[in-house]
């Protein structure tokens, strides 16, 4: 057997070409969604990600910034931008581009951004109200997972997911939302013992470990469906996940491959968040 491959490249794809007639109807109305992203200093990954959400976003008709500033700002300079943002009428979507340097809190950062204009989903109110099962922007990777598994009527009630990572941005949010459509969910992480004895269980295994082929198809159930959400560089210069796909793709029912799996789903999810933003609380 041989698993189906979800492309997030193509589902990403098709839901731009979606928004697009979206905000066309938007900006009829006199609304041009608006995002504006900030980039503290010049890691390249960072950037690289930066200009692929402008691309993104241009491709849809939403209107991008992206301010950028050197490494060296200070906490409260940043912090007096996110205010002035949060005040600017034209501005729907604040972005700051993680991770930021050792001087600058994150989490400072993350909670000075109004919720209302919070399209990462990273803010704590945001993250409460996702965890109630309220309508509010969800963080954009696990978002974009749940998209892919929707896109394929993949059932999740009942079923047995395990999470194997336990970030902020994409373990813990994902497994909620996973729990938010009933079903069981285990998280996994760097001090679990045996992992094999808890993925060779599960029904969806969602993997953001961060290291290259951790997992097999001996790790593997049979007919699970397997969501990387890993991006590893090797040496050569070539992209893989976090799971051998060459080994996994003859176990599982489906499989997302990296590069063009997740990592395009998380950009469209985003400008999802923007226009919700745009639309203001009202039509929630
Ligand atoms: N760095 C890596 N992923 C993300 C993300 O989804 N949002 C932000 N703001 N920074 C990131």
């Amino acid at each position: 057997m041989s698993a189906e491959i979800i492309s997030g490249k193509d589902l990403a794809q098709e839901l731009r070409l979606n928004m697009k007639q979206e905000v066309e109807e938007l900006r009829k109305e006199g609304i041009t969604p608006q995002l504006t992203v900030v980039l503290v200093g010049d890691n390249p990954a960072s950037k690289s990600y930066v200009k692929g959400k402008e691309k993104a976003a241009k491709e849809v008709g939403i209107s991008s910034s992206v301010i950028e500033l050197p490494a060296t700002i200070p906490e409260e300079e940043l912090l007096q931008l996110i205010h002035k943002l949060n005040q600017d009428k034209e501005v729907n979507g604040i972005l700051v581009q993680l991770p930021l340097p050792d001087h600058i809190s994150e989490q400072k950062v993350i909670e000075t951004i109004n919720p209302d204009k919070d399209v990462d989903g990273f803010h704590p109110v945001n993250i409460g109200r996702m965890m109630i099962g309220e309508d509010t922007f969800l963080p954009c990777t696990p978002y974009g997972i749940l998209t892919m598994l929707k896109s394929r009527n993949i059932q999740l009630e009942g079923k047995h997911a395990v999470v194997i990572g336990r970030s902020n941005i994409v373990g813990k949010p994902v497994g909620q939302l996973l729990l938010n459509e009933n079903a069981t969910v285990t998280y996994c992480h760097s001090r679990t013992k045996d992992l094999r004895n808890f993925t060779t269980k599960a029904d969806i295994l969602i993997v953001a470990i961060g290291k290259p082929n951790v997992l097999t198809a001996e790790d593997i159930k049979d007919g699970a469906v397997v969501i990387d959400v890993g991006i590893n560089r090797l040496e050569s210069g070539k992209l893989t996940g976090d799971v051998d796909f060459e080994s996994a793709v003859s176990r599982a029912s489906y499989i997302t491959p990296v590069p063009k799996g997740v990592g395009p789903m998380t950009i469209a999810m985003l400008l999802k968040n923007t226009i919700k933003a745009a639309k203001g609380l009202e039509n929630r």
